[in-house]
């Protein structure tokens, strides 16, 4: 989605603004701008693309004293200058930025041209930079806020004016701004890490709230005036961290980080002396734990897919009923609360608007909802009464790979906490914990694989649409491969239970539309092997994960990846990782953009 980074203080602003700028990118850009006071007046350079466009055209020697930056997702409006944020007003004066969307702009663009007002954009921002135009009177705050007060949508708005140097104002109302405290200095952002290298000391502002900043002061309110007591948090990751160090992209460092981000998702979560797990976020005892009847997963995306695995999970091993719902369905259908159900919201970004909604609309409805994040500090995490950070560290690429393990982490040691309150034995606790233990082992192990695969794809890179296949816990993990290959590839590509295969997809399939099977060696090899036939009799070609020594389904299959062999339930993350890889190769060999694939967004604030 969009992303906004503000500055006031001693430095020049413009070469702030383009570095907070570059870090927003991930998070999808087809367009970039900045505004930035100096002696002369504002400076104002907008450019279609991608960060690198706008940069090629700002004055290497930076410049300035305050400044807003805007990298731009379109959503209403096409890519061009005109649309690119920052908008101003007709004296030109007040410049704004903002992310989300404002649902009653037309009707209010309508007055504002009654009233005279002249729009050079098409979109629904420039209404924001004209009505504070109306309401200023010397106080941008309060030109803000009576501006904020006639809103409806969503909004992380941050302005400023050409006479006053130094000050910036900020409103949001369910899309992220941050406020970064430094020495003499402030930031305000969409997102923290735009921040952290000069830093950790941040403020995250509520919904309703507006913040007035200077290089030295700080002041947050709600729309009625009336003063925020705000606590400043630390953030404690290094800026480092989102760098791509020797990988050519994210997304590979992100697969290849996931044998050390599952072991953070674990650690000290895990008990064996007790053999069980350990969530002290949960905020809840083992006996609140034991009245729970049903878990429902809310989520969207690769997050929705951990929440199916989950499901699965919990059903088979806690034996506990739990489903895994659609944030974006279910915040529209009127759910019915079951009385001693817990809900789960799972999101890497804690910011996706479906997801926060449900979650809302949940809690309105008097539910229990815990989070699954892993953007520490981000709403839906704040929003929640309590829940688990993942620990997988800042994720960058636009598909989702090191999070889903992490979310599976976090959601497998749930599990076992469930499981071993009712009917699992010490022992097989044990034994489960000491398969999620070797985990980073198993995942090292798949991880050797990838120049097989980078070989492998090039075979199948003639094809237009993809069929990922699983059954029981691994028909979730082909949904996610499949959708890793479309989000990446632009192949298309779905993920069907193979059973299901007869009862639709295989019209499908020719010589054209290659399958992907996961074949574990689990109860349901044989059930898989029977649908591998029935493809191939059809002329499909087939490739295979498979576990090693499995020749049988080697000789079926026209090409075969092979995994180690693992219990049932531990499939899914031996599954997953060539999966991304596959996806991760396929889009390189066809020459995409990989960590910021074509009309997605890292994180959807807009819902
Ligand atoms: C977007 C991203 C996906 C992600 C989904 C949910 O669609 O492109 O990669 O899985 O949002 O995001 P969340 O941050 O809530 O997990």
């Amino acid at each position: 989605m969009s992303g906004i980074i503000g500055y006031c203080g001693k430095k020049p602003a413009s070469g702030i603004l383009l570095e907070g700028l570059k870090k927003l990118e991930y998070r999808g850009c087809d367009s970039a701008g900045i505004c930035v006071g100096t002696d002369t007046g504002f400076r104002i350079i907008k450019k279609t693309g991608k960060v690198r466009d706008l940069k090629a055209i700002v004055p290497e020697e930076p410049f300035g004293q305050n400044g807003i930056g805007h990298s731009r997702w379109a959503t209403h409006g096409g890519v061009t200058e005109e649309n690119t944020h920052p908008h101003l007003d007709c004296t030109g004066k007040i410049a704004v930025v903002h992310n989300g969307i404002i649902e009653n702009y037309s009707q209010i663009k309508e007055k504002l041209i009654t009233k005279g007002h002249v729009f050079k954009s098409e979109t629904d921002t420039e209404i924001i930079a004209h009505l504070i135009e109306d309401f200023y009177a010397g106080d941008l705050t309060q030109a803000l806020r009576e501006t904020a007060k006639l809103l409806k949508g969503t909004y992380g708005i941050v302005v400023m004016h050409n006479d006053l140097p130094n000050v910036l104002v900020g409103a949001r109302n369910g899309s992220p701004l941050i406020l970064g405290i430094g020495d003499k200095e402030m930031f305000i952002a969409s997102d923290v890490n735009t921040m952290t290298s000069y830093t950790k000391q941040v403020v995250y502002l509520e919904d309703g709230e507006i913040i007035t900043i200077t290089p030295d002061e700080f002041h947050i309110s709600d729309f009625h005036k009336k003063s925020a007591n705000k606590t400043i948090k630390k953030v404690d990751w290094e800026s480092e961290i989102i760098e791509k160090g020797d990988f050519e992209h994210f997304m590979l460092k992100e697969i290849y980080e996931q044998k050390e981000s599952v072991v953070r998702g674990m650690a000290g979560r895990l008990n064996v002396n007790l053999a069980t797990g350990h969530l002290g976020g949960l905020n809840m005892t083992n006996a609140e734990l034991l009245n729970v009847e049903r878990v429902i997963i809310v989520a969207a995306g690769t997050s929705y897919h951990a929440g199916l695995v989950a499901a699965y999970l919990l059903e088979s091993l806690a034996r506990i009923p739990a489903s895994a719902e659609l944030a974006s369905e279910l915040r529209y259908k009127n759910p019915i609360i079951q009385k001693n159900a817990l809900y789960f919201v799972v999101s890497q970004s804690g910011e996706t608007a479906d997801t926060l909604h449900a979650l809302r609309e949940l809690k309105r409805k008097g539910a229990k909802v815990l989070g699954i994040c892993n953007a520490v500090g981000s709403t839906i995490a704040r929003e929640t009464d309590g829940g688990v950070y993942i620990h997988s560290g800042p994720e960058i690429a636009v598909a989702s790979t090191k999070a889903f393990t992490s979310q599976l982490v976090a959601l497998y040691i749930f599990t076992l906490i469930m499981a071993r309150i009712r009917d699992m034995s010490f022992e097989a606790g044990a034994e489960f914990v000491k398969q999620l233990q070797g985990l980073p082992d198993i995942i090292d192990k798949v991880l050797l694989k990838s120049e097989e695969i980078k070989k492998l794809v090039k075979k199948y890179s003639f094809a237009k649409s993809f069929l990922f296949l699983g059954r029981g816990i691994n028909y979730f993990v082909a949904m996610e491969g499949a959708l890793k290959l479309k989000e990446i590839s632009y192949i298309h590509a779905e993920g069907f239970s193979a059973a299901e295969v007869r009862h639709g997809p295989i019209a499908l399939i020719n010589e054209e539309t290659p399958s992907l099977f996961l074949v574990p060696d689990d109860r349901l090899r044989d059930k898989i092997i029977s649908n591998i036939r029935e493809v191939k009799v059809r002329k499909g070609k087939v490739i295979a994960v498979v576990v090693e020594g499995d020749d049988e389904v080697a000789q079926i299959a026209d090409d075969v990846i092979t995994v180690p062999s693992v219990s049932e339930y531990i499939y899914p993350f031996v599954m997953a990782v060539p999966l991304q890889l596959f996806a991760y190769y396929m889009a390189l060999e066809l020459g995409r953009n990989v960590d910021q694939p074509r009309n997605l967004s890292k994180s959807v604030t807009v819902g």
